[in-house]
């Protein structure tokens, strides 16, 4: 297994780019599956999550042409399995995402059970039973899930409470059903507008998306066309935080600053100066400590869970005592335990870590246990004194393009290690 070795102490500098956004691109393409013609669709990130997707695309029978710049051609009138595997599915919980549109197009899915994760149960019974509500016939047995319908039935749906993927599994189910379909307490992540947007321009008529009530009136068909995926707000909001931890200055370049206002604002907290345009975010440090904050997680357009962990890093070093509550995840802070083995002082009480700032931290081999938690130690790892040894990097992967090589180019002193 690749390994990163990080050695601490260097101001983050420079410029880099953002890639397109992985929790956008994941449900683009399982929305080809509903049209009649090639998707094209660019600015998608190189990653391991979209590999995992273009395989089990392929193995359905679609047909995928990438070219070098990472734009994906998908074809689907060569399906022949309507089939997502369990050995897929636990490797990439999106892979949830091709039941509604697999459903909604072919009449027909059977999509394996995602299963426990590592930040917790993630139980995905809310897609389930809105598709029943829109009329699907679905039954779990052997672990997978079997649905069945002619034709979906546009109903009015109330989420109990609000899913990102759950919202966009039923958002695309009910482009191709009979009626207008409306989702109530929707999620209102950038990602799911991203996603309403490429639908609208394969031919469906989403409106409302970006509020909590979105309206889907279904038509007969969908058609090909070429869509560019929205750039990567996590990504985004991960490289702002290196740089405040490390006390840098950096501009971040190919990104959207209205889809970070939570994150920019508790980062002027910390102390940072934050300047934004059109497509760049300015952060300078001043070479100063951060300052301690409180953070809570919660649904778009609050602070979101996805940069949680990289804040617990930033407060383990800052000047003062701040909180963190995680309301969104149950087992959000598998980092904790790896941030105190670096000398972090986390108290962990029910879902909230009360984190005294430390003066130093001090390099340790660390294991990361799933995607953002990884960003957490690469980041206390940027600040500690010595060689920081991050293991099982493959989580990294499966969200972060080129993280070395973007950190080396602000100047960190960063290698990864092949196994
Ligand atoms: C998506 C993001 C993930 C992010 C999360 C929350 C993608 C591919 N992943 O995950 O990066 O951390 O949103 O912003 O976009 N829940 C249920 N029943 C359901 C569905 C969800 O109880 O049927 C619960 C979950 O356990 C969790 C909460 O709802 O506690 C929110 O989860 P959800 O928004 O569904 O997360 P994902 O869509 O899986």
């Amino acid at each position: 297994m690749d390994k990163l070795i990080i050695t601490g102490g260097v101001p983050l500098q420079g410029e880099i780019r953002i890639s397109g956004a992985k929790n956008a691109a994941l449900p683009i393409l399982a929305a080809t599956l509903l049209a009649d013609g090639p998707v094209k669709v660019g600015n998608i990130p190189h990653l391991q999550d979209i590999t995992t997707t273009m395989e089990l695309l392929g193995r359905m029978g679609v047909e995928l042409v990438v070219d070098e710049r990472m734009n994906i051609e998908v074809d689907c009138s060569t399906i022949r399995e309507l089939f997502a595997p369990y050995d897929l599915v636990k490797s990439m919980r999106a892979s949830i995402l091709v039941l509604g549109p697999m459903l909604a197009r072919f009449g027909e899915a059977v999509v394996s059970l995602p299963g426990g994760c590592a930040i917790g149960s993630r139980p995905v019974n809310l897609h389930i039973e809105g598709l029943v509500k829109m009329g699907a016939d679905v039954h779990v047995e052997g672990g997978y899930i079997h649905a069945k319908a002619r034709r979906l039935k546009a109903t009015r749906l109330v989420m109990d409470l609000v899913t990102v993927t759950g919202t966009e599994n039923l958002m695309m189910a009910a482009t191709l059903a009979e009626g207008t379909t409306v989702i109530e307490n929707a999620a209102r992540e950038p990602e799911v507008v991203d996603l309403a947007n490429c639908l609208n321009a394969m031919g469906a008529k989403v409106s409302g998306a970006g509020s909590d009530s979105i309206s889907i009136e279904g038509v007969d068909a969908l058609f090909g066309t070429r869509y560019d995926v929205l750039p990567d707000r996590i990504e985004t909001g991960t490289y702002l935080a290196a740089a405040a931890i490390t006390g840098g200055h950096v501009r971040i370049k190919d990104t959207q600053p209205r889809m970070l206002e939570a994150v920019i604002e508790k980062l002027r907290e910390a102390g940072a100066s934050v300047e934004v345009g059109d497509r760049w975010i300015e952060l300078d440090m001043n070479g100063s400590r951060p300052r301690a904050t409180n953070i809570r997680t919660s649904p778009y357009p609050a602070f979101p869970t996805d940069m949680q962990a990289q804040f617990t890093s930033l407060n383990v070093v800052s000047d003062g005592t701040g909180t963190i509550s995680e309301t969104v995840f149950e087992n959000r802070f598998m980092h904790v335990h790896e941030l105190q083995r670096m000398g972090a002082d986390i108290q962990l009480e029910g879902n909230t870590a009360v984190i005294r700032g430390v003066n130093r931290l001090t390099a340790a081999p660390v294991m990361a246990t799933d995607l953002r938690a990884s960003a957490s130690l690469v980041l206390a790892g940027l600040v500690a004194e010595g060689d920081t040894v991050v293991d099982r990097i493959y989580h990294i992967d499966r969200g972060y393009e080129s993280i070395e090589e973007k950190l080396a180019k602000l100047g960190a002193r960063i290698r990864r290690v092949p196994a």
